[in-house]
């Protein structure tokens, strides 16, 4: 974070460096760089249906009075939309509007508009450049950056979709404060992922600011958001396809991601993924991979972003989609241990292979909650 009180930071992609600016008012940055964008002069603003009136239509008009000819579309808001279906509305849309190469996409919302919205744009006429502006904390802190775009498909989400980085990102932290806070808290629990996977002391920050993260106030967010972008973004580009190294990203998430499935997405990406950490960081500490009173101290951080009301998941039923996953991927699920909080555990490439017993072991200890 600059003087200025706004974060600037600098991603290199292997098509070019990027850049994402965060703080509050950033937005009004999305004409220049929509502008630079696009030689031709048209961008192509989407938004989904809740976002749109109050951001999505706020960036229209500031593109049109920076001389832009903006087409502005909608998608109803939520999960369900990030499909095949919505894509091709979208481009046919855009082709219908006669948008050419020569033009860019805009998309303002959360993850699941920068993600389907990067994968029109990777798409449309065999791609043209797309400026991110994340509204969620979620799409600030994880989705709009490493350039991972795409859709979900019946077999499983995110499975169509494309490496297509941004051309520039703009996260403005007071967009923040329409967002309900039980979507904040969802969010926020991927910086506490950063942390307890790279920086014990931004852990350890995130920790104390908690309520003010909650309460979308702004400096805490910008603070936030901009050095966990730093963190991943140092992650993704040494590694920007996920061979290796990203793989850390994933702690919490081989767990998170059955008992998420389990819940039928009743329970948030960002619930699932903190149960996750905690059966992981068990698991580590079980095999002594993980130094003991990790899983405590993830315990009691995330705690505040819980809500005891949620959904419960069975046990078996997070463990049966663990082993149907390991069919459908060919081998046993990989599990990313920490060493302790800010160091990932090497292993083998950055994962471990787990016994049965133990992973239902953790699932029991973690959703057992009552
Ligand atoms: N590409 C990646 O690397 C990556 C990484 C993590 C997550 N994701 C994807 O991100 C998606 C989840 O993102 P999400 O949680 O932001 O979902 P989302 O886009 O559905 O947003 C959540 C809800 O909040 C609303 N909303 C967003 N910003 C708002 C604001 N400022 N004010 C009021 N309402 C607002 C949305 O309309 C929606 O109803 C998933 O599809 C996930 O797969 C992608
Ligand atoms: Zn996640």
């Amino acid at each position: 974070v600059r003087p200025d009180g706004r974060g600037l930071i600098e991603v290199r992609a292997r098509g070019g460096p990027y850049f994402v600016h965060v703080g509050p008012g950033v937005l009004e940055r999305v004409p220049t760089a929509a502008a630079e964008s696009a030689r031709g002069g048209r961008v192509a603003v989407i938004s989904d249906d809740r976002v749109g009136p109050i951001h999505g239509e706020r960036v229209a008009e500031l593109c049109t009075a920076h001389g832009l000819e903006v087409t502005y579309l909608t998608f109803r808001a939520g999960e369900a939309s990030k499909t095949r279906k919505s894509w091709s509305i979208l481009t046919d849309q855009m082709l219908d509007a006669g948008l050419g190469r020569d033009s860019c996409v805009v998309a303002v919302g959360g993850g699941v508009t920068t993600d389907l919205g990067g994968f029109v744009a990777a798409t449309y006429l065999r791609g043209v450049p797309v400026v991110q502006v994340p509204t969620s904390y979620l799409a600030m802190i994880d989705a709009s950056v490493g350039g991972k775009t795409g859709v979900d498909v019946r077999a499983g989400k995110n499975l169509v979709g494309a490496f297509h980085p941004p051309a520039a990102v703009l996260a403005d932290t007071a967009v923040l404060s329409t967002l309900p806070r039980e979507e904040r808290a969802q969010g926020l629990v991927e910086a506490f992922k950063h942390g307890a996977i790279l920086d014990e002391a931004y852990f350890a920050e995130l920790t104390s600011v908690t309520d003010e993260l909650l309460a979308a106030d702004t400096t805490a967010a910008t603070a936030v958001v901009s050095r966990s972008v730093q963190l991943k973004a140092e992650v993704v580009e040494n590694d920007e396809f996920e061979g290796g190294r990203r793989q850390i990203l994933n702690f919490g998430h081989t767990i998170g991601h059955a008992i998420e499935a389990a819940s039928d997405y009743a329970l948030g990406h960002g619930s699932a993924v903190a149960l996750g950490m905690l059966a992981e960081a068990w698991i580590g500490e079980q095999t002594g991979v993980t130094s003991p009173g990790v899983g405590g101290v993830l315990a009691a951080a995330l705690e505040p972003l819980l809500d005891p009301g949620e959904a419960t998941v069975e046990a078996s039923d997070a463990l049966a989609y663990l082993s149907s996953d390991k069919k459908a991927r060919g081998g046993r699920p990989r599990f990313v241990l920490l060493d302790r909080i800010g160091q990932v555990a090497e292993g083998d490439g950055w994962t471990h292979s787990i016994d049965d017993e133990l992973v239902a072991g953790a699932l029991t200890r973690v959703l057992d909650r009552s």
